[in-house]
């Protein structure tokens, strides 16, 4: 990795788990930021503020038609004017210049499933309205999509990976490798890396995108969804820690909950069903990192925006509660992301 001045310390970005996003700073080197918050900026509420959106959906180019929602017909626009408001002290506001300027010449990369399309489409909007006049140079398809802001030289990527750790072709059909991240060899070049992982692991039947699972030298036909999601992120945690320059319980997919008619944010700072155990296997495994890593913990903040779901108002059919609506809640994630890099 290219290494000068400030961008020594070029943060590695991960979120480890959606909807968690943690980074790691790549070199170990603390980023003096003049941004830094001396706050807790995930503990708030969501408040009404007429200057958002951001940025206005139909100008911008760059949304699949999953989460394009006011595109597809979605009636309401007041879930588009929440601005996330932490209890002791203010978010910056985002500016697209500045960050193409500090970031010029640097690859950014969003590393995960959807939910990472869904964020990294929002950057790019973000970024467009900020300089619509720059031509964005799109390459490749499927598994990684490159965007360049051309004239910044600021590639924004997309690194379609449902785990996180390796799913290769068996003689027997479709191996999940716990114990193996080759891709990272791409990973390794970028600047900044956003990861997240966790949609995925629990799917079974014809979702399931893998059929045997190897740990090792075993392969097994499945175990205890917790437990390969474990041994997963120990992986990634290791991988992070030695690449990065610088049984027993059930498991049950969470019912999709009903989405539809939700026009309003949960009101305050708490979220009834609090957090799930997913949370503390993710904590575990930042603790083992040795690098320093900081988590943009955006869970209970997201858990709040029942209303910023596309429900029925996509493109591609059917009720989802699952993504969220561009533009809306992943722009929060972003400017989260924007205050940790500046
Ligand atoms: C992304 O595109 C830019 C501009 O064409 C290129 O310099 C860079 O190497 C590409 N990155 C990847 C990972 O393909
Ligand atoms: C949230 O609750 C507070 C106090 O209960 C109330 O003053 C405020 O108007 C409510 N906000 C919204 C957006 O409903
Ligand atoms: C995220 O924040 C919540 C509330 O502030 C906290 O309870 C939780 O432990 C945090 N999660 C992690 C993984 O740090």
């Amino acid at each position: 990795m290219t290494t000068n001045g400030w961008i020594r310390v070029a943060i590695f970005g991960v979120i480890c788990l959606s909807p968690w996003l943690c980074l790691v700073n790549a070199e170990g080197h603390v980023h003096q930021n003049a941004n830094k918050l001396n706050c807790n900026r995930y503990e708030g509420s969501w408040v009404r503020d007429n200057s958002y959106p951001l940025y206005d959906s139909s100008k911008c180019p760059h949304i699949d038609k999953q989460f394009d929602c006011v595109k597809y017909g979605r009636p309401d626009h007041e879930y588009l004017k929440y601005r996330w408001q932490p209890q002791s002290c203010d978010l910056p506001r985002f500016d697209g210049k500045s960050f193409l300027t500090k970031f010029k010449g640097k690859q950014i990369m969003f590393i995960g499933d959807s939910i990472s399309v869904n964020q990294y489409q929002s950057l790019i909007c973000m970024l467009h309205s900020s300089v619509p006049e720059i031509r964005i140079l799109t390459e490749g398809r499927g598994h990684v999509i490159n965007n360049t802001f051309q004239g910044y030289g600021v590639s924004v990527i997309l690194s379609f990976s449902t785990h996180l750790v390796d799913i290769v072709n068996g003689p027997n059909g479709r191996i999940l490798k716990l114990d193996s991240i080759q891709n990272g060899e791409l990973w390794k070049q970028m600047d900044v890396l956003v990861f997240n992982t966790w949609l995925w692991w629990y799917r079974d039947g014809p979702k399931q995108p893998w059929d045997y699972i190897q740990i090792g030298n075993k392969i097994i036909k499945d175990m205890d969804r917790m437990e390969a999601f474990k041994l997963g992120l120990t992986t990634w945690a290791n991988w992070v820690d030695t690449k990065v320059d610088t049984q027993k319980t059930k498991w049950n997919e969470p019912k999709l909950t009903n989405c539809a008619k939700e026009t309003v944010p949960v009101n305050g700072s708490r979220y009834p069903t609090g957090l799930g155990r997913e949370s503390y296997v993710l904590q575990d495994a930042l603790n083992r990192i040795k690098k320093p890593v900081q988590l943009l913990n955006v869970t209970i903040l997201s858990q709040l925006r029942k209303d910023a779901h596309p429900s029925s108002y996509n493109g591609i059919g059917g009720i989802d509660c699952t993504h969220w609506c561009i533009a809306g809640l992943m722009d929060t994630w972003n400017l989260l992301l924007y205050t940790e890099l500046m």
